[in-house]
């Protein structure tokens, strides 16, 4: 098959189903080779089943090159057998899409500790841990004087870039994601590598019991895979550091914290002198953005 990857080794994790299985049927579509991770847990992460196989299988059927890996991506261990496989099986590894995820929604007054460490683990440590296998092979080949011209892209959420209640873990873990992702771009750019990151809206079983009853997100999880192979793409080489909305046909660029007015005293502030100072900056300040990631008032 040939199209804007042809020939590229590429990993997506969690990609049994979903978001992650749309990546992976894009990226064989577009010629990549790819690396079909999933443990095929439920959604709040418990058990583990082979669907990961009959994604592998749909690729196949295409005329495609995929392979299974059921790895726990947030086992450092497990991710570093993860990068092995795709360079061991399919001689090198261009593309890292880290997409595996799973939710545990609850309150802040009620979330348990195992609710917050689950999902804190499989999101952040999920998305550290392949990316620092990764990081580090291709690390090794720029040493070694080979070229390289490699992607990571990451999964945030607008629950996190934006804020969602009831999301306290999930959302904490994905501005970790954003976060990371500019911090690995701004390292990673001296080896040929770009880091990226989506934050995509889709009906799948993860946001199905989200929605209003009655109400149905419009968005298809497979509308997220354009965007994501074509940041994987030679053509997306000078773009890193980024994250993008998506949704359906709607891509937009989540413009990062930045610092906004500020006053400089010259000297260390006397607290009861800061109630003329914090107000008014606050009011000369942009508001933080809606759930949706719009500006109060300059919705569209
Ligand atoms: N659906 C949305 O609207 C939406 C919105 C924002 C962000 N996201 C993010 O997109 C990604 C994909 O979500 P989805 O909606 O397709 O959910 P999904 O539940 O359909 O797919 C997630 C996949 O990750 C796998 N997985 C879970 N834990 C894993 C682990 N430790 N190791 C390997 N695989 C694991 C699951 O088995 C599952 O196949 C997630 O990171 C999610 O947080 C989704």
């Amino acid at each position: 098959m040939s199209g804007i990857v042809e020939g590229r080794v590429v990993i997506v994790t969690g990609a049994a189903r979903g978001i992650g299985r749309g990546h992976a049927l894009e990226f064989a579509r577009q010629g990549a080779k790819v690396v079909v991770n999933d443990l095929g847990a439920e959604v709040d992460g418990t058990g583990s089943s082979g669907a990961a196989a009959e994604v592998v299988a749909e690729i196949e059927a295409m005329g495609g090159e995929a392979i299974v890996n059921g790895e726990d991506v947030s086992d450092f261990d497990g991710a570093e057998r993860l990068v092995r496989s795709a360079v061991d099986h399919f001689g090198t590894l261009d593309v890292l899409v880290n997409n595996a995820g799973i939710l545990r929604d609850r309150m802040l007054v009620n979330m348990t500790a195992d609710e917050w460490d689950a999902v804190i683990r499989v999101h952040l440590r999920g998305t550290f841990a392949p990316l620092r296998h990764a990081a580090a092979y291709w690390r090794s080949k720029a040493k070694a004087g080979e070229r390289v011209d490699a992607r990571i892209i990451n999964t945030t959420s607008s629950s996190g870039i934006y804020g969602n209640p009831g999301q306290g873990n999930y959302g904490a873990a994905k501005a970790g994601i954003a976060g990371l992702t500019v911090i690995a771009a701004r390292e990673l750019e001296r080896y040929g590598v770009t880091v990226n990151a989506v934050a995509p809206a889709a009906l799948t079983r993860m946001t199905e019991n989200l929605m209003p009853k009655g109400a149905s997100l419009a968005a298809d999880p497979d509308d997220i895979a354009p965007v994501v192979v074509w940041l994987s793409s030679a053509e997306a080489r000078a773009i890193t550091g980024r994250v993008f909305n998506v949704r359906a046909g709607v891509i937009s660029v989540a413009e990062g914290w930045h610092a906004g007015p500020g006053v400089d005293k010259g000297s260390r502030w006397d607290p009861a002198e800061l109630g003329s100072v914090i107000p008014a900056l606050v009011e000369k300040a942009a508001p933080n953005a809606l759930t949706n990631g719009r500006i109060p008032g300059q919705e569209d």
